[in-house]
């Protein structure tokens, strides 16, 4: 995919985040930082990235960070560019989902909160630090193998959901959160256009990570329910969403800026299962 810049995963502790973290290392990544509130997490994903990396001068650091702190991000994003002096792929992984459905007139005010502050709060804030970042830094040319691509400061991806698309009964804080991340996602990209930065939001349905691992583990029939809901008839593995994150920072996807990007096996294509 022609990887070899330095990468950021922010939520990059566990799950999604996760598994591209490794595939930016397997890819070939100068350096990636594991950004999570968890650091033993991101700490030991790093030593799993070094134990696969392909690049001879692969650096990898693991950081703790809130992302919902405007300060913490802020540190997050200045020891990024201290430890790597370059940020070429900011990815913003870090998320909560529902462990159990509420229906709107029972849902307190406080859960609603939770949701915009991690899943659209924290995303702004690493989205908009990000920014300004890859703004700060040299253009370099996207491939030189195809110069007509042009040059290019960054790119940055955003998870949304299937969410970010349609609703499901009972999930309206995450709903509600996943469009905005849909939303921030595609005014960042014209934000950005004219300064080199391409933004994208990938759009996931149920992906076999610990967040849907503890909501299946809550809901009886959950696991076969969601094969039944998906076309292709299995949920997604962590590393089948990374392969399109990879794909949105590489040079292949050049053209590719504000969109958002359904990797659902087929879920949102229809409502009549
Ligand atoms: N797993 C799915 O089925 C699925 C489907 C669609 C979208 N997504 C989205 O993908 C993203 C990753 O999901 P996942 O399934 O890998 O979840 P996960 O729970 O496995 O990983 C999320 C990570 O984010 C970290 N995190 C949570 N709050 C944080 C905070 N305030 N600051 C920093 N880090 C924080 C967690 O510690 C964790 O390591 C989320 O945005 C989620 O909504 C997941």
């Amino acid at each position: 995919m022609d990887i070899s810049g330095n990468a950021l995963v922010v939520g990059g502790g566990s799950g999604i985040g996760k598994a591209c973290a490794l595939l930016f290392a397997k890819e070939g990544a100068a350096g990636v930082m594991v950004a999570d509130i968890r650091i033993d997490a991101a700490a030991d994903v790093v030593a799993e990235c070094k134990a696969v990396a392909t690049n001879h001068q692969f650096h990898a650091e693991a950081i703790q960070v809130d992302i919902t702190r405007e300060d913490s991000v802020r540190g997050l994003v200045g020891r990024m560019v201290h430890v790597f002096n370059r940020m070429d792929y900011c990815i913003n992984c870090a998320g909560i989902g529902v462990q159990k459905a509420v229906d709107i007139a029972g849902m307190p005010l406080v859960e609603f909160q939770r949701f915009l502050d991690i899943n659209t709060v924290g995303m702004f804030l690493v989205t908009r630090e990000a920014s300004i970042a890859m703004r700060a830094q040299e253009p370099r040319v996207v491939s030189k193998s195809s110069p007509g691509r042009g040059t290019t400061r960054g790119a940055i991806v955003n998870l949304g959901s299937g969410s970010s698309m349609i609703a499901t009964p009972g999930v309206l804080p995450y709903t509600a959160s996943k469009h905005a991340a849909l939303g921030l996602s595609k005014n960042s990209a014209l934000d950005n256009a004219s300064h080199g930065i391409r933004v994208n939001c990938v759009c996931p349905s149920w992906t076999d990570t610990p967040m849907v691992r503890a909501a299946m583990s809550g809901v009886e029939g959950l696991a076969e329910l969601i094969d039944a809901a998906v076309p292709i008839g299995r949920i997604a593995m962590a590393e089948e969403i990374a392969d399109a994150v990879i794909f949105l920072c590489s040079p292949r996807s050049s053209y590719v800026t504000g969109c958002g990007f359904l990797v659902d096996g087929g879920t949102t294509l229809t409502a009549l299962r």
